[in-house]
């Protein structure tokens, strides 16, 4: 009985004195005396060094409360088939270790000072996105102030997963996040917060991002959603880093080229479809685009369906079917100089009436324009055009010859209305899909 109550004492004694001191900081005061004369003394901090292993908190109930802020200093990569943001930040983290502390007045001013930052305990802060192993340098160092507030900076290369659409691409903006989360430490014993506003981080991001590569910062904005895994609660903030892509290159490299070629195709309508140019020109025009098409497709995202292969391919199925319009055409006149067959009745009349519109168009103009043309054929009939061909002096021998060149005339003429009137369907087609992928990039 008599040896067990010092025992009881010696222990309640402790207890009270450990209640007493955690009031009191002076318990963790670091003897700064002669640090500005002598330099730091490590003796001094040894106490500190050697509690690194815990929270830096007395009550170990009570939540370290860290503060995170962080300026994106570049865009390296985004990757769209792994779905991949390279980039590299500057990450803060503020924090206030409570073993430290002393009073600058004993020692000349001295506010703050940096320590090795391996020797001190750090927060667990990671990326929940991240995709890569952390190699930031080791030999970081630490501004510790009198008060024991931590300010830690470090570099990191971040390789984070980021949800990429590339459906608009070249035109296209990402927005990618970045999750900071405490590795183990629950809400209970780790709170985090933002040492800065958003917008002065974007600000300073902004400013940092030196390079004019491909990617554009745009905006960052912030949410602090708490994270429930089973029955513990993680604090974490997330950032959203939206991105935009210059998309000057695409331009310059990929629209531009390949609308001067569908121009190009457009155009060769109007070489005559009588000489037989057309379709070797327009296969040449074809074999071209193939092989931009080749050469180009190194800058084309590796994968996913972007708006910009529908437009290539649109391109090229214009090219094509203009190419089969002027083989057949091609076809169709050689075969109606050759053996025309009988125009059918219904397809002579609508002929007959549309060429008497156009030409009375053609005659109202010249008259408005200048003195009428006598030569002008405003409505051309079987015998008419027998006649001209007369008149023009390839003096038929016989009644059948005559007749031959009228129907190959008459051929002749619904070939070339039939040219025009497919060109005026391609004309129309290419506007209206042009303009509809033009419209869906504008948004
Ligand atoms: C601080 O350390 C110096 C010697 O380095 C000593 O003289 C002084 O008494 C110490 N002060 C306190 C408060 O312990
Ligand atoms: C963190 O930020 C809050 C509010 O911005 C501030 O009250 C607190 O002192 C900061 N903590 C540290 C350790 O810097
Ligand atoms: C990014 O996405 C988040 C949530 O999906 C949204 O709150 C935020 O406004 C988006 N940012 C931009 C710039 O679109």
């Amino acid at each position: 009985m008599g040896g067990g109550w010092p025992y009881k004492e010696g222990w309640l004694l402790g207890l009270i004195l450990g209640l007493l001191l955690q009031g009191n900081s002076n318990v963790f005061t670091i003897n700064c005396t002669g640090f500005d004369v002598h330099g730091l003394n490590p003796a001094a901090f040894q106490s500190v060094f050697d509690k690194k292993a815990f929270r830096p908190v007395v009550n170990p109930n009570m939540p370290t409360r860290v503060n995170i802020s962080f300026a994106l200093s570049a865009i390296l990569e985004v990757d769209a088939q792994i779905q991949l943001l390279t980039s590299f930040i500057w990450l803060e983290l503020f924090w206030k270790n409570h073993f430290i502390s002393w009073d600058p007045k004993e020692c000349g001013g001295i506010t703050d000072v940096t320590v090795a930052a391996e020797h001190l305990w750090l927060p667990d802060i990671f990326i929940v996105e991240f995709m890569d192993v952390d190699r930031i340098p080791t030999d970081l160092m630490a501004y510790v102030n009198y008060q024991g507030n931590i300010k830690y900076k470090k570099p990191m290369k971040v390789t984070s997963i980021c949800k990429l659409d590339i459906f608009y691409f070249p035109f296209d903006q990402q927005n990618c996040t970045l999750t900071f989360s405490s590795f183990l430490y629950t809400v209970n014993d780790m709170l985090l917060g933002l040492e800065k506003e958003v917008w002065q981080m974007t600000d300073t991001s902004q400013d940092l991002v030196q390079t004019q590569g491909e990617w554009q910062l745009l905006d960052i904005k912030k949410a602090t959603p708490k994270l429930a895994v089973g029955s513990s609660l993680y604090d974490q903030i997330v950032f959203y880093v939206a991105i935009r892509r210059r998309p000057r290159l695409y331009i310059i490299n990929l629209l531009v080229p390949s609308g001067f070629l569908i121009a190009i195709d457009a155009l060769s309508f109007f070489l005559p479809a009588e000489s037989g140019n057309r379709a070797p020109f327009k296969m040449t025009l074809l074999l071209g685009y193939t092989v931009f098409l080749l050469m180009m497709n190194d800058l084309l995202p590796a994968s996913g369906t972007p708006l910009i292969s529908v437009y290539f391919a649109l391109c090229l199925s214009l090219m094509v079917v203009s190419l089969l319009e002027a083989i057949f055409l091609t076809y169709l006149l050689n075969l109606v100089t050759k053996q025309p067959p009988p125009m059918p009745l219904w397809l002579h009349s609508l002929l007959l009436h549309y060429l008497r519109a156009t030409a009375c168009c053609q005659k109202r103009l010249r008259k408005e324009n200048g003195p009428p043309d006598p030569s002008a054929i405003c409505v051309p009939s079987l015998k008419e055009l027998g006649g001209r061909a007369w008149l023009n002096g390839d003096l038929p021998s016989t009644w059948a010859q005559l007749e031959h060149q009228q129907k190959v005339d008459i051929w002749v003429k619904f070939s070339l209305v039939l040219d025009t009137l497919l060109f005026c369907i391609y004309l129309v087609f290419m506007t209206s899909s042009l303009t509809t992928i033009i419209v869906l990039w504008q948004n």
